[in-house]
């Protein structure tokens, strides 16, 4: 059997890594736009393109090595095609068309979708394809209570909140006007407040195989201050609940996504097919749904993975059958620990090329290549997240010890949060919802 991986990141390196895993011993053939030396590794064939929506350079090496099956990672080639792309050669592809990827690719179409189909879950919002009216429904949301989005993919960078980027009516309606030119919609919103989660669901279209919830930490620095990143880390606890979620918040955010799967079919007669990972949040008011993704997140990916008992690559056989009801997606009962090393001045001014050394990096955590250059046997922060560390074990103490070792192990020109899956963050978490 012969996987083709689409992508290079973290993220990719963990998904490498489970098919690398399965019992069908497959050959795994990665199409990527840098090097990763942790994929490159483990890969059968490394093929390098200029874009990894480059579907010339991909109909060249899926002509010649022939894959069983697709396997997807990043957001940007799901929303140009690629699925639909390899289909049209015939071969199947684990992730969603474009048709059903504009859940994630048009913040517009998702919102609209919960309106359409009745979906619980949603803030007040509007969509906007001119000023016309902005500054009527920033007013009826009220000062310092407004979200504003750009459309489309804008590299987690699209979404500005009132108090934290905009500070007044005047700053709202200029970004609502650069969004406007960047990419002709945007969404106006209710600003929610609580705590965040991640659910991520494997899913054929029909059937949602859900995997251990998961918080990510989007902020640079400790106490969730700074810029916002792709993600500085991440846990998810040996119960697969959060410390801070119920088993009735589960219940609310698994039927949210189990009706927008429905939704996303009967609006497009396309089945959803890959990872649907929902953005929760849980406020005094419920769960409700701050966005969509149509792809494994990064760093969530890296948590789950690792504790993924059942054979990935049957998941995506079953999943490209549509018969994900026959198994049962089972995962380790394990807490995780998830934390990026980020090169110095990482997001705004990252050092590049500051050499890694990981010589002293302990057996007992595992280890995700995310953005680095290797040469001559050497690795080189490049400009973003440059490595996962993660740690497994039986409490989010215990995995947090592991992950905080093993990154203080490596020495360069970098950072990262310590304070990621710590029991007063953890705490601090659960504080903040009881206080609502
Ligand atoms: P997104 O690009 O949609 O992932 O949004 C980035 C981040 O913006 C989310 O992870 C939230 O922290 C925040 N955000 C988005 N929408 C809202 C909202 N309506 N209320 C509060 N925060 C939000
Ligand atoms: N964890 C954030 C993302 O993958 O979008």
């Amino acid at each position: 059997m012969k996987v083709l991986l689409v992508g290079n990141g973290g993220r990719e390196h963990a998904i490498g890594e489970a098919i690398k895993r399965s019992a069908h011993n497959p050959e795994l053939v990665v199409f990527a736009n840098k090097n990763n030396p942790g994929l490159m590794k483990m890969a059968d064939v490394y093929e390098l393109t200029d874009d990894l929506s480059n579907t010339d350079n991909l109909k060249t090496l899926a002509e010649k090595e022939k894959p069983d099956f697709a396997f997807v990672g990043p957001d940007n080639p799901i929303a140009d095609g690629v699925c639909d792309f390899l289909e049209g050669m015939g071969i199947p592809a684990v992730g969603p068309k474009k048709t059903v990827a504009r859940v994630e690719s048009s913040k517009s179409f998702a919102r609209d979708l919960l309106v359409k189909y009745d979906i619980p879950g949603a803030p007040k919002f509007k969509n906007f394809e001119n000023m016309d009216g902005i500054a009527e429904f920033l007013n009826e949301l009220g000062e310092g209570n407004y979200v504003v989005k750009a459309d489309g993919l804008m590299y987690g960078k699209g979404v500005k909140i009132a108090g934290e980027h905009l500070m007044d009516f005047e700053e709202a309606l200029e970004y609502a006007k650069e969004c406007l030119e960047a990419c002709g919609k945007c969404v106006v919103e209710e600003k929610l407040v609580g705590v965040e989660f991640s659910l991520m669901s494997f899913t054929d279209g029909k059937t949602l195989a859900d995997m251990p919830p998961v918080q990510d930490h989007k902020r640079a620095f400790e106490k969730d201050k700074g810029p916002n990143t792709g993600g500085m880390g991440s846990y998810s606890d040996a119960n697969h609940l959060l410390p801070f979620l119920t088993q009735q918040d589960m219940v609310q955010a698994q039927e949210i996504s189990a009706k927008m799967l429905e939704a996303l079919h009967k609006e497009t007669g396309e089945y959803f097919t890959g990872i649907l990972y929902g953005g929760f949040m849980v406020t005094k008011n419920g769960v409700k749904l701050i966005e969509y993704n149509a792809r494994f997140g990064d760093p969530e990916a890296l948590n789950i993975l690792p504790i993924l008992k059942t054979d990935f690559v049957d998941i995506c056989r079953a999943i490209l059958d549509q018969n994900l009801i026959s198994i049962k997606v089972e995962f380790e009962n394990q807490a995780t620990v998830c934390k990026y090393v980020v090169p110095k001045g990482y997001p705004d001014n990252p050092q590049k090329n500051a050499e890694l050394d990981f010589s002293d990096f302990p057996e007992d955590a595992i280890m995700y290549y995310s953005s680095v250059n290797e040469k001559d046997g050497k690795v080189y922060t490049s400009g973003s997240r440059s490595i996962g560390v993660v740690g497994v074990a039986n409490t989010i103490t215990e995995a947090e010890a592991i992950a905080e070792k093993a990154v203080q192990s490596i020495k360069g020109n970098i950072f990262h949060r310590p304070d990621i899956g710590t029991q007063s963050l953890v705490e601090s978490r659960i504080e903040f919802l009881k206080n609502l």
